[in-house]
């Protein structure tokens, strides 16, 4: 099985979005987005930033590699009664099903960053983007100090080196790379402007259980943990990710609210 596949469909990353609702609806506000729009969410999850969009009338389409979160957000949709949304199996870096032209935004919120083949995706993403359209990412920043970076980083310490030839879903959080994948698309750099946001993870419970949600639910955690346990190291990657939930929780200590730096990119084609 694809193993892009295999690590998303691992957990089930539904429990993570669930903290991260607030901010994805706060996101979407900022688009300019108005009835009919046709919205691609790339990387879609359950539809945290799609289901917005479909609320402010946007005719949405979610992509996404897992079938189990395909799945979550086709129901999410249904129970709202939102008709103009909905999620499909895909991968971003060959979105072959889709048209050229086809979209007047495609919105990628930590989703496509995760997809191999960079440059591939790029050029995917502008494919399907109608001339004049826009393309909306939000990444990660390697190095950055605050919470998704860092579980990152800190788990790559206890897992095996990567295969050669693999690219860090990080490198999209660095302008150089975003700017030399979307020209290599056909973008000219004009039209490829950054800024620094903030997402807010919210968790009705203390640091502590939000990481055991990590550690149950999130795969590339859930994969972290399996390689350290291996070494017997789980106790030592729990003791370091623990000190960075509580450092970084701005709630006290029964809840929690994490604010997490990432890269906003925004296209236009
Ligand atoms: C961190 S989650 C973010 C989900 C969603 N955008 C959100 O904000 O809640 C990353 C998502 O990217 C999806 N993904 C990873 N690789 C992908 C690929 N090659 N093509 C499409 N989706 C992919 C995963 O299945 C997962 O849903």
């Amino acid at each position: 099985m694809n193993p892009n596949k295999a690590l998303w469909e691992k957990g089930d990353f539904t429990r993570i979005a669930e903290s991260m609702r607030e901010s994805g609806e706060a996101l979407v506000k900022k688009l300019g987005i108005t009835k009919a729009l046709k919205v691609l969410d790339l990387g879609c999850g359950d539809g945290t930033t799609a289901l917005p969009a479909a609320r402010l009338g946007a005719d949405v389409l979610g992509v996404d590699i897992a079938r189990n979160l395909v799945e979550a957000g086709n129901k999410r949709a249904l129970k709202e009664g939102l008709t103009n949304c909905t999620f499909q199996e895909g991968d971003a870096s060959d979105l072959r099903e889709l048209k050229d032209d086809t979209f007047d935004l495609v919105v990628t919120i930590f989703g496509a960053m995760f997809a191999p083949k960079p440059f591939e995706v790029a050029k995917e993403m502008v494919r399907v983007t109608r001339p004049g359209g826009r393309i909306v990412m939000g990444n990660w920043i390697p190095g950055d100090p605050t919470l998704v970076a860092q579980i990152l980083k800190i788990s790559s310490a206890y897992t095996p080196p990567p295969p050669e030839g693999f690219v860090s879903p990080m490198t999209w959080g660095v302008e150089a790379n975003v700017i030399e994948r979307f020209v290599a698309a056909g973008v000219p750099e004009e039209n490829i402007s950054f800024e620094r946001a903030t997402y807010t993870f919210d968790f009705p419970d203390s640091p502590s259980e939000f990481l055991a949600v990590f550690e149950k639910y999130y795969g590339p955690t859930m994969n972290a943990f399996e390689a350290a346990a291996a070494n017997g190291r789980e106790g030592d990657l729990h003791a370091e990710l623990e000190t960075l939930f509580k450092m970084h929780n701005v709630a006290g200590d029964d809840a929690t609210s994490i604010p997490a730096t990432y890269l906003r990119v925004t296209v236009v084609r």
